[in-house]
């Protein structure tokens, strides 16, 4: 039995100590609703939800979508209820929308709030006014020391080969660092994409893995067939960090950078000071198809639902550690 009573409730529970990281574009009503049904916790960046010029707020209708689902499934199957979800807000001062997201989040009462790019005490506090818990994620010890001062209730740590903005660091190096002195949740992220790679996340003294690019390749992923084709034939050589295409230093499927016109090897770096999530991704629309993943897609061989992606993860998370407890039991 896994010991996870040091846990917040939200984390406590779940099939799988997993959760699925949100994904700009990538993750909707849909995949979230998958994975939560699959016992893992399912995420999407607020920025997602982005409604018509004068149309009413999409983030409200999607929050009422997944907890209409959720709830249903819970009702049909009360002995394999479906893992809480989260729900990202990037707190970067470029997002104009952060204001009325927080609101329309209380108002749901959402569970977890994944909050990226810079930590921010009112956004925790809106998350803890209505019982939420707030997992930050961060590239290196110094980060996570002031997302803890500000108030996060735990961290997620970003470690090197992770798709979107990947941090530089080892995980075994960054893991270490921050168990030194914080005892709260922990979860790991960064070219996870196997249950041999979360089992050895928890040896480290994560209590979670953290896993996004693996679910581009899942039929419930709001991506266009190319990209999912793209993270099945692709491995880690395939995967190129580069600041050009958002201000900070991100991963990047090779072939689609290509495809663009662009030379991989020889693209020119930006500045930080031209991200800006304003119209809710920090990218060029030029840049629309230049396609993130992280360097684990390596063990990413179909494209299939969510639930059979969580269902060989937990194979394989079993598999590994029946093989460990019965090394140590020599
Ligand atoms: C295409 C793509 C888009 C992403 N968009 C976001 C985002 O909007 N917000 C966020 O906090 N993280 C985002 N991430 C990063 C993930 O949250 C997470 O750190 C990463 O997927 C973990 O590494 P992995 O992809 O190797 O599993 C994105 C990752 C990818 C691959």
């Amino acid at each position: 039995m896994r010991n996870d009573s040091h846990l917040p409730q939200a984390l406590q529970g779940l099939r799988l100590p997993l959760v699925a990281s949100p994904m700009f574009i990538l993750s909707g009503p849909e995949l979230v609703v998958a994975q939560c049904k699959a016992g893992i916790v399912g995420s999407f960046p607020a920025l997602n939800a982005r409604e018509a010029e004068g149309e009413p707020p999409l983030l409200d209708a999607w929050l009422t979508q997944i907890a209409e689902a959720l709830d249903k499934h819970n009702q049909e199957n009360p002995d394999q209820p479906a893992a809480p979800f989260a729900v990202n807000q990037i707190v970067h001062r470029s997002n104009s929308r952060l204001n009325r997201d927080l609101e329309i989040c209380v108002k749901h009462k959402v569970p977890i709030w994944i909050t990226s790019l810079g930590a921010r005490e009112e956004v925790n506090e809106a998350a803890h006014s209505c019982g939420g818990i707030v997992l930050h994620d961060i590239i290196n010890n110094r980060f996570a020391h002031k997302a803890i001062e500000k108030g996060a209730d735990g961290l997620i740590a970003v470690a090197a080969g992770a798709g979107g903005h990947a941090g530089p660091q080892s995980p075994f190096a960054l893991i270490r660092e921050i168990r030194e002195w914080f005892d709260g949740p922990l979860l790991l992220s960064g070219a996870l994409a196997t249950g041999e790679g979360l089992l050895a996340a928890r040896a480290m003294g994560a209590d979670l893995g953290y896993m996004g690019s693996a679910f581009i390749a899942t039929r419930e992923a709001n991506a266009v067939p190319g990209y999912k084709d793209m993270i099945v034939s692709g491995g880690a050589d395939d995967i190129v960090t580069s600041s050009l295409f958002t201000g900070v230093s991100g991963n990047y499927l090779r072939p689609s950078i290509e495809a663009a016109g662009l030379d991989p090897d020889n693209l020119p770096s930006a500045d930080a000071s031209s991200m800006n999530f304003g119209d809710g991704s920090s990218k060029p629309k030029a840049w629309k198809e230049i396609w993130g993943a992280g360097q684990g897609i390596g063990a990413v061989k179909q494209i299939a639902g969510a639930a059979e992606l969580v269902d060989r993860i937990e194979a394989e998370y079993l598999a590994a550690g029946a093989r460990m407890a019965a090394e140590f039991a020599r």
